[in-house]
């Protein structure tokens, strides 16, 4: 049983897909939390899966130094080491988990494999001045480039996915229409810039019909493309001229389709609290609006620290800590998940 008076100091990898960090916490607190970002991928447009290995192999062992150096720690302080085992990209992930592996023999300590999705809903429970978490049961509404879901959080260990996308994931849907417009990868955060400045009403998208709690995106895409290329053809300096307002008007849509499954789920389940993680939860109209929704609907919203909605290690480290007090250990012959269960 590991000793509970002893502050447990725990070393997170995340390496799915183009970021590599580290992080360290103490019990359920920061020390340090360190991303290095790849700005190889821009010039491609996307995430180029060869490259992102070969830039986590170059970055994983200076961003895990500095990790442990910025959280002032020396490795033999380490009672465990967690990584991400999936879902991501293969050889991605491969390069977090064979590092935490040697890390954990070489120091002899425990291994703890991490859900990527799972990380990016509890990151709602690290310790933060000022932050109440969620509490049990609760939904959790996780956006990123990869996924697009709702989350019935019963416990820390018993999640159930009750709505999921059907094609494009949210921020798919965000990079992909950036793209039409010319802009550069990713594309999510200029969209959420121009938006600030357009009319949101001023284009009309149609929202998809898909049952129950489930998402489509790919609809969506498809109607900006023709919209553009449709306007485009009798206005060359179509999108120039209207960039604000074609980026407020797909977000509102996007927003509209995220709110209303939401809205649903809340019906269905007769939970009130949403906390949303994932990349997308970055975006400043999705908060604006979930936090609105609090004093027109009820809602009870709970958005992380902006750090720790985007990829980051500190969401694994926090799933690590739990995982240790519950001895939730692999062995080293544990391999990596492209694609995972929740
Ligand atoms: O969770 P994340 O960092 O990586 C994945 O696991 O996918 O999410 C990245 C996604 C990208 O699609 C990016 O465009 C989107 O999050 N994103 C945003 C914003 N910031 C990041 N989308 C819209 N508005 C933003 N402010
Ligand atoms: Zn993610």
């Amino acid at each position: 049983m590991p000793e509970i008076n002893k502050d447990i100091y725990i070393l997170a990898i995340e390496s799915s897909c183009d970021d590599t960090a580290a992080a360290v916490l103490k019990n359920n607190t920061v020390l340090s939390n360190l991303v290095a970002r790849q700005a190889i991928h821009e010039q491609y447009g996307g995430v180029v899966p060869e490259l992102a290995s070969r830039a986590h192999q170059a970055n994983i062992v200076p961003v895990v130094e500095m990790a442990l150096k910025k959280a002032n720690i020396d490795k033999n302080q380490i009672a465990a080491i967690c990584f991400t085992q999936g879902p991501g990209l293969m050889g991605s992930l491969v390069v977090g988990s064979s590092f935490a592996k040697s890390m954990a023999l070489a120091l002899n300590i425990p291994l703890i494999a991490v859900h990527h999705m799972h990380a990016h809903i509890f990151a709602h429970f690290i310790a933060e001045d000022g932050y109440e978490s969620p509490t049990f049961p609760f939904l959790a509404l996780t956006i990123s480039g990869g996924h697009t879901q709702i989350v019935l959080v019963k416990d820390f260990f018993n999640v159930e996915v009750i709505g999921q996308t059907t094609d494009d994931a949210v921020g798919e849907c965000f990079d992909k229409t950036a793209k039409i417009l010319g802009f550069p990868y990713p594309g999510g955060p200029l969209i959420d810039q121009l938006a600030k400045n357009g009319d949101a009403k001023k284009y009309k998208f149609t929202i998809p019909k898909i049952p129950n709690l489930d998402f489509s995106f790919s609809g969506l895409k498809t109607q900006i493309m023709y919209f553009i290329q449709k306007n485009m053809k009798d206005h060359p300096n179509f999108i120039e001229e209207n960039k604000a307002d074609i980026c407020a008007s797909v977000q509102y849509t996007i927003i509209k389709i995220l709110e209303e499954k939401v809205e649903l789920a809340m019906q269905q389940t007769g939970i009130n609290q949403i906390a949303i993680g994932g990349g997308v939860s970055a975006n400043s109209g999705i908060r604006e609006k979930f936090i609105a929704n609090q004093e027109t609907k009820g809602w009870k919203t709970y958005i992380p620290k902006f750090e720790y909605t985007t990829d980051n290690a500190a969401m694994i480290g926090i799933v690590g800590y739990h995982k240790y007090l519950h001895q939730m250990f692999e062995d080293v012959n544990v391999v990596s998940k492209a694609r995972m269960d929740m």
